[in-house]
């Protein structure tokens, strides 16, 4: 269903995603399980058209931040959390979360959303100037790893001429103020 909704490209992405955030959730103690669906689905409903999107997001559906209105290009993703439960059964709203606050992160984010971010942003099929690296640093180090993601993210924006979303400055904040304390409120077994 995923591949037929995502064509090959995107569906090759998901499955990256999917795979990297398996491994990063065994090595961070987080479900495994959850990280491969949170990350197999978070971009289900990037092929849908910009008016599609538009639309969901305003259905009232899925709650979606006033303020994302302004940011179009990461409004995939709470229509993609609004899919995730309405076509694929999703029921886990931390699932759905990690799933709607990809694109940005917030501070006070479970682990599950860190390792979404960046599993996203650094699978294996990502070929970018600088993306082995950054894959690297996420692998050893998950907290460092996402700093590097956050701040790409800006730098890429920024040489673009448009803002960074808000919470990707606010999640930056937060790990480098308190690195030991954020990203541990996952349940662990
Ligand atoms: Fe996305
Ligand atoms: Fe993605």
């Amino acid at each position: 269903m995923l591949e037929k909704d995502l064509g090959a490209r995107r569906f090759h992405h998901s499955l990256g995603a999917g795979e990297l955030a398996v491994v990063l959730a065994s090595a961070n103690g987080t479900d495994a399980d959850r990280a491969y669906t949170a990350a197999l689905l978070h971009d289900c409903a990037k092929a849908l058209s910009a008016d599609e999107i538009m639309a969901l997001a305003q259905s009232g559906q899925y709650p979606v931040d006033a303020g994302d209105f302004e940011f179009p290009g990461i409004l995939h993703a709470p229509v993609g959390a609004m899919l995730a439960r309405s076509r694929h059964g999703i029921g886990d709203d931390e699932i759905l979360e990690a799933i709607a606050c990809h694109p940005t992160g917030r501070a006070g984010a479970p682990r599950l959303l860190w390792i979404v971010m960046a599993a996203d942003y650094c699978e294996p099929t990502r070929d970018f100037p600088g993306s082995d690296d950054i894959r690297r640093l996420v692998l050893k180090d998950l907290r460092k790893g996402l700093l590097m993601v956050l701040k790409s993210k800006i730098q890429h924006l920024t040489g673009l001429g448009k803002p960074a979303h808000p919470r990707v400055c606010s999640m930056i904040a937060e790990l480098e103020r308190t690195p030991e304390r954020v990203g541990t409120d996952e349940r662990r077994t």
